[in-house]
């Protein structure tokens, strides 16, 4: 794929996709919600946050590999769920899931994706973990989570940080919001990109008919242009502490929970028992006045003391920002929008080729920092401002 391999970084599979992609689709993808503060402010902080060279150090051996939840992974890092892949590539997520596998990272599969989780366990290969929404309906969302159990996925993250939904008003504006609605804007949109309307669309409509939300409960598996999301039983806005006690009931493997920005959110769920917290403000996409998640990091990683896994997520572009997770305090950050760029671009061979560049940048600034190792990583590498650190 000739312009996948002129790719030499996260922003130029960005461009790619942008260029294949009908406007609609890259914007659901790309953007943040609102005035966009939000999605500045993760960038913003990962720029202005810096590392030091230290100098004379044999670096001949890095070594990228760590372990997260007692098993290795190749990367301190794993795919966030986004539930956007399938429509950026036919099948996407399958895809998605299939260059994880191969490069060696967890993927975490949305809620609401378009594969089905079933197609994914039984394709894709790799570490599989479930992203879940809490249902006003509670029992829709424990078919959901006994579905994902018998699938064999090894992890459940909760998503909690949704309130009432997102105000992105540009999808609003091109139509594509939820449930999808065709405009004159959105037809046009998609008639200019025949090649995605062919290989996605066009494979999508001779196979099932138009991409569905294949893990929502069979009665809400609509069409993406159906109603199930302004379902009143899907909304997410009865939740609380105690449902990560049912959560536990009925389901055996990790627990994560993933929106915390808050140190005593984050010691509410460690007393709960999870086994892990994902430091999120959902990429900047749902509350605009949030501040970046490294910002908020050291406190919550203070906060739960070493009783739970703590993951970041939010801004990651290069392999240095995941050297600044790991400074910060993280144990492995998530990646939304850098892998799903690969998957615009490319397909599999794209999110493939997202997950060598971070690699290959990983490795770079390893070498710079003089760390070899994963667990070697730590606060002395940043630049705190005075060189005293
Ligand atoms: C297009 C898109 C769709 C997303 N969908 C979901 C979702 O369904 N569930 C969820 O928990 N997070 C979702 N997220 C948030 C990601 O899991 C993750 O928190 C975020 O993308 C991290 O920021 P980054 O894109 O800057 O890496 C989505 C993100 C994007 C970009």
């Amino acid at each position: 794929m000739a312009r996948i391999d002129s790719c030499y970084n996260i922003a130029d599979l960005r461009e790619v996709a942008r260029r294949r992609l009908p406007r609609g689709v890259f914007q659901y993808m790309d953007l943040g919600t609102e005035d966009m503060v939000a999605l500045r402010n993760n960038r913003a902080f990962i720029e202005q946050t810096k590392l030091l060279n230290q100098v004379l150090v044999d670096v001949s051996a890095i070594d990228t590999s760590t372990e997260i939840f007692g098993k290795p992974t190749s990367l301190p890092m794993a795919i966030a769920p986004t539930g956007i892949a399938g429509l950026a590539w036919y099948e996407g997520e399958l895809e998605l899931a299939k260059a994880a596998a191969k490069a060696g990272v967890p993927f975490t599969l949305a809620t609401g994706s378009n594969t089905a989780m079933e197609k994914i366990a039984g394709e894709a290969g790799g570490r599989l973990w479930f992203q879940l929404y809490m249902w006003r309906q509670k029992e829709l969302s424990y078919e959901v989570v006994k579905r994902a159990k018998a699938a064999g996925f090894e992890a459940l993250i909760w998503t909690v940080d949704i309130g009432l939904g997102a105000n992105r008003e540009h999808n609003k504006r091109n139509g594509f919001n939820t449930p999808y609605k065709m405009n004159l804007k959105s037809a046009i949109d998609m008639m200019t990109h025949p090649e995605w309307m062919m290989s996605v669309m066009g494979r999508y409509m001779m196979n099932d008919g138009m991409p569905r939300h294949a893990n929502y409960p069979p009665q809400f598996q609509r069409k993406i242009t159906g109603k199930a999301s302004q379902s009143k039983a899907l909304r997410a806005d009865q939740v609380s502490f105690d449902d990560i006690d049912r959560l536990r009931d009925i389901w055996p493997g990790k627990l994560i929970i993933k929106g915390i920005m808050r140190p005593d959110d984050a010691q509410k769920a460690v007393e709960r028992g999870v086994d892990g917290i994902v430091v999120s403000n959902h990429g900047g996409r749902n509350m605009d006045s949030a501040p970046s998640t490294l910002e908020v990091l050291p406190g919550i990683v203070r906060a739960v003391g070493g009783r739970a896994t703590v993951i970041v997520d939010s801004g990651v572009r290069r392999g240095s920002d995941l050297v600044k997770c790991l400074a910060l305090g993280a144990k492995l950050a998530l990646t939304g929008r850098a892998t799903l760029y690969g998957i615009g671009a490319g397909g599999q061979a794209g999110a493939e080729k997202a997950l060598a560049i971070l690699k290959d940048e990983l490795r770079r600034t390893m070498s710079y920092v003089g760390r070899s190792r994963i667990g070697d990583i730590d606060g002395d590498v940043l630049w705190r401002g005075d060189r005293s650190n």
